[in-house]
């Protein structure tokens, strides 16, 4: 990614970097105490830990709605700890706890606040209103029109959210925004931000304090203690794999190993290459491959290499193709899956394997052991790039 050069167009991504920042509010209570963090240019970061700990307080620094008492805040490598807060907030988006939107306002003005405050024009503002409205999944026709008070709360949710990408900022930050809706809405509403952020690739700061929301969503994750303190900062997998103290390992939870497996991907090295035959072969032939494998089944492909299922040892007898002869192989997954979908998988067909496919072509199989291979390897960081590997021969 290259959009970490200073002072960056509007709307590219860009980095943050709190530089020794402190809070102490005047009643003399310590908010943070001399951060130090990098949000990286287009990485969703995710600062959780528990009531009171600063999360709140560091996201609005960033801002500037609340001044740090000490040290440097950077965007894009300039220094905008004394620049002027008002435009500063322009290039940051905000989503805040229970959305804000604001109440006696609709949907379309709501989402137009700071497109109106940068001067644009009616004609603009109200394309990019609209196109903004369809990407986060309200529409413009039904919704746009309506007051906060006559949305769901999910839908409520959507608006904050394309309220704060109005004016295709820089950086988004947003403090708990799913908090107020129910479990089933948040899901949906994690799914579609994901998603967005896909397209949209902005450096966003993200504050929860439910460690499965950080998990899902997070490219690195800030477990915070009181005052302020990081106790680290590092991908979902590595804070699950290799929590740095006590303090981690208590707030991501005694269950860390199975929420790993969601943050896991599958890497090709960790695939088993159990023997190929072909749907076009003599049972014969694939008896003798079978054999001389020492194993008791074998993949069926195509001949352009997609899967066509699997064959037993027993079924490889007598006359007639392996086509014939080979049973259906419902338990699959792409190769971009998790090993948490791998498992699911496995245990939904109630199978000792699951292959592995890029697109159509079948790259291997992933066993109960191999996964814990998967698992192991994903925490000592030795995990190859899946990228480039060769599919095995046929
Ligand atoms: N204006 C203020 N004056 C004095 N102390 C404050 C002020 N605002 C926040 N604090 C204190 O600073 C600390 C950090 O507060 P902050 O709001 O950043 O916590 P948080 O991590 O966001 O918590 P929560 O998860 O409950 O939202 C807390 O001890 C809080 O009481
Ligand atoms: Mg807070």
């Amino acid at each position: 990614m290259d959009a970490t050069a200073a002072g960056g167009a509007e709307g590219t991504a860009q980095e943050i970097r709190l530089d020794g920042v402190s809070k102490t509010y005047a009643d003399g209570t310590v908010g943070v105490e001399r951060l130090d963090l990098t949000f990286a240019a287009g990485e969703l970061s995710v600062l959780v830990g528990p009531s009171g700990c600063g999360k709140t307080t560091t996201m609005k620094m960033i801002n500037r709605v609340i001044e740090p008492s000490t040290g440097r805040i950077l965007l894009g490598g300039e220094d905008v700890t004394r620049v002027d807060a008002d435009r500063l907030r322009r290039r940051i988006g905000y989503v805040i706890q229970n959305v804000g939107l604001f109440p006696h306002q609709t949907v379309r003005v709501n989402v137009a606040t700071v497109p109106r405050l940068l001067g644009w024009d009616r004609r603009r503002t109200r394309a990019r209103v609209d196109e903004l409205l369809a990407t986060v999944g309200l529409d413009p026709a039904v919704h746009g029109d309506r007051y906060p008070s006559q949305l769901s709360g999910g839908q409520r949710q959507r608006a904050g959210v394309a309220r704060a990408l109005a004016a295709d900022p820089a950086v988004l930050l947003m403090d708990e925004p799913f908090s107020a809706v129910d479990p089933v809405v948040r899901e949906r509403l994690q799914g579609e931000f994901l998603r967005l952020q896909e397209t949209v690739r902005k450096t966003i700061v993200f504050v929860t304090h439910d460690i499965e929301e950080a998990v899902r969503l997070g490219d690195r994750i800030a477990v915070m203690s009181s005052g302020g303190r990081v106790e680290q900062f590092a991908p979902p997998a590595e804070l699950l794999g290799r929590p740095a103290n006590g303090f981690v390992a208590d707030f991501v939870g005694a269950d860390r190993g199975l929420k790993r497996l969601a943050v896991t991907g599958i890497s090709v090295d960790d695939l088993e290459r159990p023997p190929v035959v072909h749907a076009a072969d003599g049972l014969a032939d694939a008896r003798a491959s079978l054999q001389a494998a020492g194993a008791r089944w074998a993949v069926v492909l195509d001949d352009d290499g997609r899967l066509h299922g699997w064959l037993s040892g027993e079924r490889a007898a007598g006359p007639g193709t392996v086509g014939s002869a080979s049973h259906r192989m419902d338990a699959w997954v792409p190769v971009e899956a998790s090993l948490k979908t791998a498992f699911s998988t496995m245990l939904q067909h109630e199978a000792g394997w699951v292959a592995v496919l890029d697109g159509e072509v079948f790259l291997g199989v992933l066993t109960p052991e191999s996964l814990h291979r998967a698992l192991r390897r994903s925490v000592d960081g030795t995990v190859p790039e899946t990228a480039g590997a060769a599919v095995p021969a046929r």
